[in-house]
């Protein structure tokens, strides 16, 4: 039997929601999504187009984790999903591990591997969570494309279309932040 404390008198707040991330309660606010609530948590979901100050566009599919549904896990896009009252979220399964390595191959399968010479050499996600999230060796072994490049997006902003993996992020910031 539940007892009431009487004295408890804290209001209840409407926008608050409980949830767990592999396991962890974690409390969120109405309309956040799972990968920020995954970060509030430090729960780390690897991503690519996702960024906290730009709207989300479910780009890249890197965010893929699991979230139990009625009639069992499903995977969904966290960076496109708000959080819910009693979600269960898992970020390690393996299906969920299947499902980032297979995203990261798919991405890695026309960039070029000259890591040595990019500018973004050291610095740049793609290789961090190719290292972190990836299969650790590719399928692919056909000639990559090759195209003209860069092309100016902005005074900013210039597209490299051979290492492009369509995550929307620079076309996002042109338009939402360098106006
Ligand atoms: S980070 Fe979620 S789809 Fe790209």
């Amino acid at each position: 039997m539940t007892t009431v404390d009487p004295t408890n008198t804290a209001p209840v707040d409407p926008n608050a929601v409980s949830l767990t991330i592999n396991g962890k309660a974690v409390s969120a606010r109405k309309g956040d999504l799972i990968i920020a609530a995954a970060d509030k948590s430090n729960e780390f979901i690897p991503r690519f187009c996702y960024h906290p100050r730009m709207a989300p566009a479910g780009m890249c599919r890197q965010c893929l984790v699991e979230v139990e549904g009625p009639r069992g896990p499903m995977m969904v896009v966290s960076c496109m999903t708000p959080v819910a009252e009693g979600q269960v979220v898992r970020t390690e399964t393996e299906q969920v591990k299947k499902a980032q390595e297979g995203v990261l191959e798919l991405l890695l399968a026309n960039h070029p591997l000259d890591c040595p010479v990019c500018d973004k050499g050291g610095e740049c996600p793609l290789q961090d969570q190719a290292f972190s999230h990836g299969p650790g060796e590719s399928r692919y072994v056909e000639e990559k494309r090759h195209y003209e490049k860069p092309i100016p997006i902005s005074d900013n902003v210039f597209l490299d279309r051979e290492r492009c993996i369509l995550c929307d992020r620079c076309t996002r910031f042109a338009d939402e932040a360098t106006r």
